[in-house]
């Protein structure tokens, strides 16, 4: 099997999206937490509805609506210079500590991400945290208006980096997205940071309504589609030994 390309989600995949918490809570104290579960459980959610309702707005647009939407369903207020602050962070989210030395050990193969992301979000953030020195493309699905897993979000990587579905590996923590890969044709990496083994016993601390635990049962286990991802490793560095056996 040889592999031409690596293509990697961003948000939740390079990037931790949990790493938006510290600011949440620092802006409204105690509740960091639910703030942080219920912004990203609403912004993939009206991915999915912009897409099926055909109304495209980017992603920047999607996540200031999913945070508006967030604060007044809590009751907190939504003070401009607040939003604005707690937006900022997606601008300079935490790489996850291994993502840097992974891509840097992928050298020889093309490196991209392909995100829901805006463009001018992907370029912002990239940009901020090294990583355009060490990618060949950041691709957007601004220029096909539809958001993953929408099979034409994924042809992106063909016409942006010329290389065809079978000869990529697609990585994704995100279950949809893997999912989405995985049925478009793509060769597909699940990274699974948290195991129905901790999922039990997360539930057995009486941990069941905490807004993370329930995040953790929505968004970070496979769906049950009847798609299976070709890899599943518990963290990006596990990539590097499952690309060393095979030709690029
Ligand atoms: C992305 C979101 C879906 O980066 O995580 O595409």
């Amino acid at each position: 099997m040889t592999i031409k390309a690596v293509v990697f989600d961003a948000y939740g995949t390079l990037y931790d999206i949990q790493s938006v918490a510290a600011i949440t809570d620092e802006a409204f104290p105690g509740y960091g937490e639910i703030i942080t579960q219920i912004w990203r459980l609403k912004q993939l959610e009206y991915t999915w509805l912009r897409s099926l309702m055909q109304r495209y707005e980017d992603f920047s647009i999607i996540t200031r609506e999913s945070l508006a939407y967030t604060l007044r369903c809590l009751g907190l207020k939504n003070d401009p210079g607040v939003f604005e602050r707690i937006m900022g962070k997606y601008a300079h989210l935490d790489l996850y500590p291994d993502a840097k030395a992974t891509l840097a050990a992928m050298k020889g193969r093309k490196l991209a991400i392909l995100s829901n992301g805006s463009t001018d979000m992907l370029n912002s953030l990239v940009g901020n945290t090294g990583l355009d020195r060490i990618l060949d493309a950041t691709i957007s699905v601004d220029s096909k208006q539809i958001f993953k897993p929408a099979p034409d979000a994924y042809t992106l990587i063909e016409s942006n980096l010329g290389v065809t579905p079978a000869d990529v590996l697609f990585v994704s923590s995100n279950p949809f997205d893997a999912c989405g890969a995985k049925a478009f044709g793509l060769k597909v990496a699940w990274i699974e940071r948290v195991t129905p083994e901790a999922m039990a016993e997360a539930c057995q601390k009486n941990d069941l309504i905490a807004p993370l635990t329930m995040f953790r049962a929505l968004r970070m286990q496979m769906d049950q589609l009847g798609l299976e991802p070709d890899y599943r490793v518990d963290g990006l560095s596990a990539l590097v030994e499952i690309l060393s056996s095979m030709p690029s």
